[in-house]
């Protein structure tokens, strides 16, 4: 059990905005897999909530999907790996000539999405594609790239959603990101996805920016940001809005700005 009284938990991607993005997760999926079987390969615990989700659209897209699981554990009962990734059950399927879509919560250190990934291409699938919710690249440990990502987030410890600390709050419809009061200060900048606003809190600085750009600057749709809790902005703050403005008009998709003006008074993004 968790000592709930030390236990902070912020939202950071709410149930809506997740919803959205796995609608648009398996509208790719299915536009590459078209037609016939795919084998969906879950991996246990974590991406038991997004595997479930995912696959109903793809039904509604009019894809044949079988599912089965595996299960790998690494992390034991803290926040730190053990490194080890181990495959405490297996796929009853066989893999033979099949398309495998393998779909999990994260890729944190890689260790166990390439762990996987080797066991399955063992067993010779025609085609294989992996699919994460949640990528972590700055705390990739062993290189792997998953072929679809909902969303790229910074370096914090998130729980909802099938993830989990110390097995706890995988029920939650909702990521947020946990903190523990007497071990860690809250962080001067947060930013969280609400729907289809992105809303900023406290001070934008060069760390804050690159927390924000993890996810932001890897942006896949229009976006609206809310800045009316922004307390501040410094240089390297207001060129990572700038940054943020040209990376998705370079993807065709535009940045709206919502509560600037008392902010940050009449600088120009
Ligand atoms: C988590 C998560 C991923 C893995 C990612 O599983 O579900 O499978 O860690 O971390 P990595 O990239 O560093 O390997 P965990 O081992 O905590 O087991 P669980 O799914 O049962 O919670």
């Amino acid at each position: 059990m968790t000592d709930s009284a030390k236990v902070i938990l912020t939202p950071f991607i709410d149930a809506a905005a997740i919803q959205r993005r796995v609608l648009e997760l398996a509208d790719t999926i299915a536009k590459e897999v078209h037609s016939g079987e795919l084998l969906v390969a879950g991996v246990l615990k974590g991406g038991f909530v997004f595997t479930a989700d995912l696959v109903r659209v793809l039904n509604r897209l009019g894809i044949h999907v079988r599912i089965d699981f595996l299960r790998v554990s690494s992390y034991g009962s803290g926040t730190v790996s053990s490194g080890t990734p181990v495959l405490s059950g297996d796929l009853s399927e066989k893999l033979n000539g099949r398309r495998v879509l393998l779909v999990d919560d994260i890729v944190d250190t890689g260790r166990t999405s390439r762990f996987v990934h080797e066991k399955i291409m063992e067993r010779r699938p025609a085609w294989l594609r992996t699919c994460v919710l949640l990528d972590k690249p700055r705390r990739r440990v062993v290189p792997f790239d998953a072929d679809y990502i909902g969303f790229r987030v910074p370096d914090a410890f998130i729980v909802g959603y099938g993830l989990d600390y110390d097995n706890e709050y995988r029920d939650r419809p909702e990521l947020s990101v946990i903190r523990f009061a007497d071990r860690e200060p809250e962080p001067s900048f947060r930013f969280r996805i609400d729907g289809g606003t992105v809303l900023f809190k406290g001070h934008l600085d060069a760390k804050a920016a690159e927390d924000a750009g993890d996810t932001l600057l890897h942006w896949h749709t229009d976006l609206e940001l809310d800045l009316s809790g922004m307390q501040g902005a410094d240089r390297d703050g207001m060129n990572f809005l700038s940054r943020l403005r040209e990376s998705l008009s370079d993807k065709g998709f535009k940045l709206s700005i919502r509560g600037m003006k008392r902010t940050l008074g009449d600088k120009q993004v």
